[in-house]
């Protein structure tokens, strides 16, 4: 089976300096024809705007071929099963890249797959964006070790990453959830047995206190707009603005994945402020993307 990109330790720490000095390198220069001959699947099952776009764009970049399908309009939404598309997508294609919903969904492409998987999003994980955070931090404060990390909000997909990549390089990790939105306790322990320093709190001034990078996301992601109303009723309170970033280290800076909702888990006057590496963050999806297929097709 080939090595694909389901959760963010499916490539190993010691990988990532390279990786991200790759994505350094494709963002001075863009085009590069590494991936030429080859032509990537792009599968979503969920809607999508930096994924969808800067996936089609680097493939192109670097002189392959992007195919998008989504759930509407290919058979997978008339119930084909993921095990006969997996199969048949790896007849024509070199990778694919698949945004869905349950886990067990990406794994279920990757198992039926003889080509690499790589995970644009489930409910659980967001491999490419964390990867993508973590190489933001690097550029824009020198480093990703001896920092503070506080997470705000839901403990959701991107948390579950930011959890992941704590154990994986033994990073600060604090995490303020409301009560009943904390992230899943048995990923908090497997991280910290492999180093990562995670604190939960109920209190996003505790986490971010003297914190060098604050992250926060959506409190309904998709998936959940049902629960919207109630979501915003318990999140009150967990706002990044000004008077919580003031908390943070002088150099602090603020990241979001986008998209987001202003005056919801961030207000306007942060996430277009200062702090704010939203847009480069964003902008960077596009390099370390195409450093994530050149990985995976590599080792295919
Ligand atoms: N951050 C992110 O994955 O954005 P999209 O949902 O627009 O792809
Ligand atoms: N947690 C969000 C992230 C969107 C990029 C969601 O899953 O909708």
């Amino acid at each position: 089976m080939p090595r694909g990109f389901l959760t963010l330790s499916d490539i190993a720490p010691e990988r990532w300096p390279g990786l991200w000095d790759r994505a350094s390198l494709l963002k001075r220069e863009r085009v590069q024809r590494t991936l030429a001959g080859k032509s990537v699947a792009l599968v979503f099952e969920k809607a999508s705007t930096r994924t969808r776009v800067s996936f089609e764009v680097g493939v192109f970049e670097l002189g392959g071929h992007a195919v998008v399908i989504s759930n509407q309009g290919s058979q997978l939404g008339r119930g084909e099963p993921l095990a006969d598309t997996a199969r048949v997508l790896s007849g024509y294609c070199h990778a694919i890249m698949f945004r869905t919903f349950g886990q067990e969904r990406v794994a279920e492409l990757a198992k039926f797959a003889s080509v690499p998987v790589i995970n644009g999003l489930s409910d659980q994980h967001h491999p490419c964006q964390v990867a993508t955070d973590l190489f933001t931090v690097r550029e824009q404060l020198g480093r990703t070790d001896g920092l503070v990390y506080a997470w705000v909000g839901d403990g959701n997909n991107m948390a579950t990453s930011w959890i992941e990549a704590a154990g994986m390089f033994g990073l600060e990790l604090r995490l303020a959830c409301p009560d009943g939105f904390a992230p899943d306790p048995a990923l908090v322990t497997q991280a910290r047995e492999r180093g990562g320093r995670i604190s939960l709190t109920r209190d996003p001034r505790e986490a971010v206190a003297g914190a060098h990078v604050i992250s926060t996301d959506v409190w309904a992601s998709m998936g959940q707009e049902a629960e919207a109303a109630r979501r915003r009723v318990a999140f009150a309170g967990y706002c990044v603005d000004t008077a919580l970033v003031q908390l943070a280290a002088p150099e602090a800076i603020v990241l979001h994945c986008l998209p987001a909702h202003r005056g919801e888990e961030i207000t306007a006057d942060v996430l277009d402020g200062p702090r704010s590496r939203a847009w480069v963050q964003a902008e960077n999806r596009l390099h370390v993307g195409k450093a994530i297929l050149e990985h995976v097709l590599e080792s295919a």
